[in-house]
């Protein structure tokens, strides 16, 4: 008599219809995880109709209404709770998420936070090492991807820079250890597929470091189009960026993130996500041709 083959876990993906999301989406898939034991959860499942037309299950969650999100995360084995993107309500959204998959009896629960989320001063940072506390004292197992800058940061504005000649910053030579989204997003998933003793805690993930000029030297090689990196004060870059329409907030926001480059806060020698991907990060000077075509 042939043994029942055991019930391959169901996991879920908070922030589906986002980047990130539909990147973690498509590697549960390509890993061979069925479509059926596939959650997406979003804020808009009218969104969401590609995902349904793979066979994933496509599920209201939204961090901002609490009662959707335990019937969301009913019958999850495993979570993969995607950061929200709106700053100063990552806390409470994010603790909604937890407070249900406590709830809902998730088995695993992995959070994206952001490179050296403990003991950085990135501006970015309190909210989410908030949250891994939350998570921590949920009493979930869980494992904390801290990823690092997506390249996409950069490579989003390969047509601006290449058409000014120049990426204008604070970073100084500051190293920035950026990875792709896909990178990130395959990372999660081999922590939310893996051995759950194995893989429980603090990851920081991180590509090779690249400072700006290397940046503009990469984009130079690979787009025959001269690229320079022009570094202002911190207060320049600031009215630079007021002169160009931003308001004040967003300018000052933006070269706090410039000054956490330029004193290293970004950047990591962890060789976790190499470890995770089995694989080298996607290389700078590959990220910035995909960006290309
Ligand atoms: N490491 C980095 O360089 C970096 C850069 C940017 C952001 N991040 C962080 O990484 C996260 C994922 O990045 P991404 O590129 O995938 O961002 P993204 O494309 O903006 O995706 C964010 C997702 O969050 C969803 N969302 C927003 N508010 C929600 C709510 N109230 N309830 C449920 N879902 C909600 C969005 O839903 P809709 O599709 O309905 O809008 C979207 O699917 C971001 O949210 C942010 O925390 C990291």
């Amino acid at each position: 008599m042939s043994t029942p083959a055991t019930p391959a876990p169901s996991f879920a993906v908070t922030g589906a219809t986002g980047h990130l999301g539909r990147l973690a989406i498509d590697a549960l898939l390509r890993r061979g995880v069925p479509a059926g034991n596939v959650f997406a959860l979003v804020r808009d499942p009218d969104r969401a109709s590609d995902l349904a037309d793979l066979g994933v299950g496509v599920r209201h969650a939204d961090y901002d209404r609490p009662e959707t999100l335990e019937p969301a995360l009913e019958g999850v084995e495993r979570l993969l709770l995607v950061s929200s993107p709106t700053p100063g309500d990552r806390v409470r959204q994010h603790g909604a998420v937890i407070d249900a998959a406590k709830a809902a009896d998730v088995g695993l629960v992995v959070y994206t936070s952001v490179i050296h989320a403990d003991e950085t001063e990135l501006v970015l940072a309190p909210e989410h090492a908030e949250t891994e506390d939350v998570l921590q004292g949920s009493g979930l197992p869980f494992a904390v991807a801290r990823n690092g800058w997506y390249v996409e940061n950069y490579t989003g504005r390969l047509d601006e820079y290449l058409e000014r000649g120049e990426i204008v910053g604070a970073a100084g030579d500051g190293r920035v250890s950026g990875a792709t989204r896909a990178d990130y997003a395959e990372a999660a998933v081999s922590l939310l597929t893996g051995d759950i003793v194995d893989q429980q805690g603090y990851w920081e993930l991180g590509g090779p470091a690249f400072t700006m000029s290397d940046l503009a030297e990469t984009i130079t090689q690979v787009t025959g189009t001269k690229v320079v990196y022009r570094d202002l004060a911190p207060d320049e870059f600031t009215e630079a960026l007021v002169a160009a329409g931003a308001d004040q907030a967003t300018a000052q926001f933006v070269t706090a993130l410039e000054l956490s480059t330029a004193r290293g806060e970004l950047e990591t020698d962890s060789p976790a996500l190499e470890n995770l991907l089995g694989r080298a990060p996607t290389s700078l000077e590959d990220a910035v041709r995909a960006a290309r075509i």
